[in-house]
């Protein structure tokens, strides 16, 4: 009897021995396994095999590893493993290098998971809001790293399309599209906030760099969690899916897929196809389904069913728990110590014997994926030290995922595997503590290194707005005047045109990207109407440079020119002068240049009255230079002739300025209180004190060593035409010195100053040409830029001019909030005339323009584009000049009758005496006009007499008394 139970055990024990052999691996096949690994991985990364090789080598434009001089603030998604997590990850560089991380994880219902795309897309963004919301950070554009962790085909570091659902996910119209493209259109669709997505990366990659971080040798990543995955930073010259031969890049492996080409059918068994066929992607990553959390547990209970029908578990009972799918959680199958117990739980009614067999067939199954993953990481380290010619090497993986996490031999069984099957090589498993969120960000921060500090949140704006509005106060005030950087010079404005403006003038336009003459004719019939005809004269860099009365020279002969061509050489015209340089006014024709700026730099005429300049040079040609105005407030004068409420005037061209109508009550430099005067700003200057080192660049700096007027018109030169082509110049070349760009290939052009043109920068920003046109330029340069080159160099475009917009909002937020205040209105309603060649380029304005009303939101502001340039309001200034000055010339006109000359006078003073004479005259008296009569008083006092007694006493009332 006893003999009989042993036999039936025996024999029980047997068969569950002979099942659980199927999934134990020999050393042998685990060989095969690595072997035929090595084989799918260099199929993958090859161009003729990659479409039908199973592992895909999938290139992730990560060329780097960080080297701790990252630093800025990032936004990280983490979707796809067992977590979706939105993160805020704050890196810090230098002695000080650290990162901080703030988390909030976040359900993904699986009716999202499996739902529509855009369902799921928006849920993302859903979750995002709610996260700045509680962040309490909706208005900082952040950089956005993105990390997805699913298969993804991309081009660039930002581009990414998803090549197939894995594991949970299943939501439809996702598949072969560009996942960060979804991302943005769901943030637009939401409209309420605006992030900068700047990567896209796998979890093996985010978790690479997350151990990277903290040791460089870490040069493999490993997700051993829900899903199973590598990455591993490859030679370039053998991924042929990408071009270039120089340096590394790291390539998502997706190993999940080996087998799908049925190489490793030999191992799986029944229970691997079982489970395969009841998931969401039957026959699609099989090597996932051996070796990952989301499956061992389905496989474990395949198993479980098979015993049981056999009649050699659960007394043959196959319950319904056991028939559900997903019931062996993950953990559930980790904690195996407390087997029965779960087993209970799970409504499995077991024996003593039955949970040491289940027991075993976890640890099996585990120990199987393991051993697998051991195999599969054998193949790629022997990869690594062969590519770099090495009879032995030592190297890092950083590793995530529950299931190398939670389970208790997991991680053992793997490194024993990895050290049987690549002894040459000595590898070391790191457990990445941060997640890949972390890693996201770092190679968010890699890319944005020279970037990160050029964009600003709402309150570092709020902060330069607050700076900048000292500085006003500065310079308007009597003390603080003389060392204010920004100058605040009285023009001599004192209001906007009144349409009673009328003449024939001629102006000047000195100063901005062209130097033009023209003529203004104003009438009044019924209307005023303006009438204007113009001709652009070129200004050779010598002459700019060269002397000032050359300069001068210059001008008086293109005005001569162009009298001539209007044939109006004989005619006495007046003169409006628009000279866009900083100028000390001490009357509307009496204007001092401080210093020049832009690209000018004649000698001899700083510090000189331009009036005086001009005069000389034109000699005696009749005209008559009434007015001299900044460019800055001629184009106000322009906008206030079309709309009245027009009281600030700004240039963005080549350089930037502001004018605008401040009360002369604030202007201590000038006489008076009652009424307003338009205050040229000169803001270009605003940072000369170093008040803004904090935000400059080490790219801002470059600029200003190289400029004509180093030290000076710093915020000028971060925000300007004149600097901005140059500026991203720079950037380029500093982003391809450390490879990230153009394979690290410089051509001389590229290193040529100037090559690079502000207007290119606007074209290459556009949505839809941008990239062609960026791949044009940078061809003109002698770059051959690859696809994903174009993207970031439109990238480093938006960021430079993007920068310049939102500081300028800045300081005309600054004004605005100063008119405001200084109306006492609770509201601003006002027009701002601008001008300038880059104010008109795409899409500055709309950027200009949305910032200045998030920075000033109580107010309503019109941005009115000047057409006809300043020279038109300029004309408008030299007309209320000359009509001063001709109703001077009637008043002493009118006058003149009452001149006396000093014959006149002299005739006067004979004829008085001779008829005082008459008067005093016995015979002459009667006939006499003066009557001289006598008065009988002898003599005038002498000093003796009392002289209170000769007083009056007026006496008024105490003004000091209440009563
Ligand atoms: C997390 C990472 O720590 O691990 C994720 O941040 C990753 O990016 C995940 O997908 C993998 O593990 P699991 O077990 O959650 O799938
Ligand atoms: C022009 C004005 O329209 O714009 C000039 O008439 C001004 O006075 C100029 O200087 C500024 O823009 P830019 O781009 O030419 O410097
Ligand atoms: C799946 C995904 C892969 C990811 C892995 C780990 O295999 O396809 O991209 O890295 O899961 O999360
Ligand atoms: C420079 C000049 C300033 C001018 C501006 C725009 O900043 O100093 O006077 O208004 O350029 O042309």
């Amino acid at each position: 009897m006893v003999t009989a139970v042993a036999q039936r055990l025996a024999a029980q024990r047997r068969e569950i021995n002979d099942t659980l052999a199927l999934l134990s691996l020999s050393p042998e096949n685990l060989q095969q396994v690595r072997d035929k690994m090595r084989v799918e991985l260099e199929r993958g990364l090859r161009r003729d095999s990659h479409r039908t090789a199973s592992v895909k080598m999938l290139p992730s434009f990560v060329y780097r590893i960080p080297d701790g001089t990252e630093r800025g603030k990032y936004l990280a998604l983490d979707l796809g493993g067992t977590n979706f997590r939105v993160l805020v990850v704050k890196i810090r560089s230098g002695i000080r290098k650290s990162v901080r991380m703030y988390n909030k994880i976040y359900a993904i219902p699986l009716e999202i998971m499996q739902g529509t795309g855009e369902e799921l897309f928006d849920h993302i963004v859903q979750c995002i809001s709610d996260f700045l919301d509680y962040m309490g950070m909706k208005n900082t554009r952040l950089p956005l790293g993105f990390t997805f962790s699913f298969p993804c085909r991309q081009t660039g570091i930002d581009k990414g399309s998803l090549v197939s659902w894995t594991k949970g996910f299943k939501a439809t119209d996702c598949e072969g599209n560009d996942v960060v493209e979804m991302l943005r259109e769901a943030i637009k669709r939401r409209n309420e906030f605006d992030l900068d997505i700047v990567a896209v990366v796998n979890d093996t990659v985010g978790t690479m760099m997350t151990c990277a971080y903290e040791d460089p040798k870490c040069e493999i990543g490993l997700i051993a969690g829900t899903g199973s995955n590598v990455c591993y930073m490859e030679e370039m010259r053998n991924i042929e899916m990408v071009e270039g031969d120089e340096g590394q890049m790291c390539v998502n492996t997706e190993w999940g897929g080996f087998g799908e080409n049925d190489c490793i059918e030999d191992i799986r068994t029944r229970f691997d196809r079982e489970v395969d066929e009841g998931s969401l992607n039957n026959g699609k990553q099989r090597f996932e389904k051996m070796t990952s959390g989301m499956y061992l547990g389905e496989i474990v209970r395949q198993i479980l069913i098979d015993l049981t029908r056999r009649g050699l578990l659960f007394r043959g009972h196959i319950t319904e728990p056991l028939k559900t799918r997903g019931i062996f959680e993950t953990n559930d199958r980790l904690a195996l110590l407390q087997v029965r117990s779960i087993l209970q739980q799970l409504g499995l009614d077991s024996t003593c014997d039955d949970s040491i067999i289940v027991k075993e067939v976890c640890g099996t199954v585990s120990r199987r994926a393991a051993q697998l993953c051991g195999a599969g990481m054998a193949a790629i380290v022997d990869k690594i030290r062969e590519n770099r010619g090495l009879n032995q090497m030592n190297i890092t993986v950083g590793v995530d995922g529950t299931l190398y996490k939670l389970h208790p031999h997991f991680s053992r069984i793997l490194k024993d595997t990895v050290k049987a099957l690549a002894p040459q090589c000595d590898v070391e498993f790191v457990l990445s503590e941060d997640g890949s969120g972390k890693g996201a960000a770092l190679i968010t921060a890699v890319i944005d290194k020279y970037l990160y500090a050029m964009r600003f949140s709402d309150e570092t704006l709020m902060d330069i707005m607050k700076r900048f509005r000292r500085e006003l106060g500065n310079g308007l005030g009597r003390d603080t005047n003389p060392t204010a950087t920004v100058k605040m010079l009285p023009t001599f404005v004192r209001s906007i045109p009144d349409g009673s403006e009328k003449g024939d003038f001629i102006a000047l336009d000195l100063g901005g990207s062209a130097f033009r003459i023209l003529r203004v004719k104003v009438s009044h019939e019924k209307k005023q109407t303006v009438q204007m005809e113009s001709q652009i004269y070129d200004t050779p860099e010598d002459i700019i440079h060269g002397s000032g009365t050359r300069l001068f020279d210059h001008v008086a002969e293109c005005l001569g020119d162009f009298m001539e061509k209007q044939n109006i050489k004989d005619k006495k015209l007046s003169v409006g002068f628009t000279f866009s340089f900083p100028c000390a006014q001490t009357k509307l024709n009496e204007s001092y240049l401080l210093t020049w700026t832009k690209r000018f730099k004649a000698s001899g005429v700083e510090g000189m009255d331009v009036v005086t300049l001009l005069n000389k040079a034109i000699k005696k040609r009749g005209v008559d230079i009434m007015a001299v105005v900044n460019d800055t407030v001629g184009t106000m004068m322009t906008c206030g002739f079309d709309d009245q409420r027009c009281e600030v005037g700004i240039i963005i061209g080549t350089g930037t300025n502001a004018c605008y109508m401040e009360e002369l009550r604030h202007i201590d430099l000038v006489e008076g209180d009652e009424g307003r005067m338009c205050i040229n700003t000169e803001w270009g200057a605003f940072g000369d004190n170093g008040m803004l080192e904090d935000i400059r660049t080490e790219f801002d700096r470059e600029i200003d060593r190289g400029s004509l007027n180093p030290g000076k018109q710093l915020f000028e030169k971060m925000v300007s035409g004149m600097y901005m082509g140059e500026l991203v110049r720079l950037i380029l070349v500093k982003m391809a010195k450390e490879g990230f760009l153009f394979e690290g290939r410089i051509t001389p052009e590229l290193l040529t100053k100037g090559k690079f043109e502000t207007k290119h920068v606007s074209s290459i920003e556009k949505n839809k040409e941008g990239l062609a046109k960026a791949k044009d330029i940078l061809g003109r340069l002698g770059v051959e830029p690859s696809a994903d080159d174009c993207v970031a160099v439109q990238h480093v475009c938006t960021i430079v001019s993007h920068r310049s917009a939102n500081l300028l909002a800045a300081t005309l937020g600054g004004i605005l909030s100063r008119l405001k205040d200084n109306k006492g209105n609770p509201r601003l309603r006002t027009t701002v005339g601008i001008d300038g060649s880059l104010y008109k380029m795409h899409p500055y304005a709309r950027r200009l323009h949305k910032t200045v009303r998030r920075l000033v939101p109580e107010s309503d502001v019109r941005f009115l584009l000047s057409e006809s340039g300043s020279s038109k309001g300029a004309a408008m200034v030299t007309a209320v000049a000359y009509r001063l000055a001709d109703q001077r010339r009637q008043i002493t006109e009118t006058l003149a009758e009452f001149r006396l000359t000093s014959d006149q006078l002299l005739e006067v003073k004979k004829r008085m005496r001779t008829e005082i004479q008459n008067g005093l005259g016995k015979k002459t008296h009667d006939s006499a006009t003066i009557k001289m009569w006598p008065t009988y008083v002898l003599s005038t006092p002498d000093g003796s007499g009392e002289r209170s007694s000769t007083w009056i006493e007026i006496s008024f009332p105490d003004c000091d008394s209440t009563s």
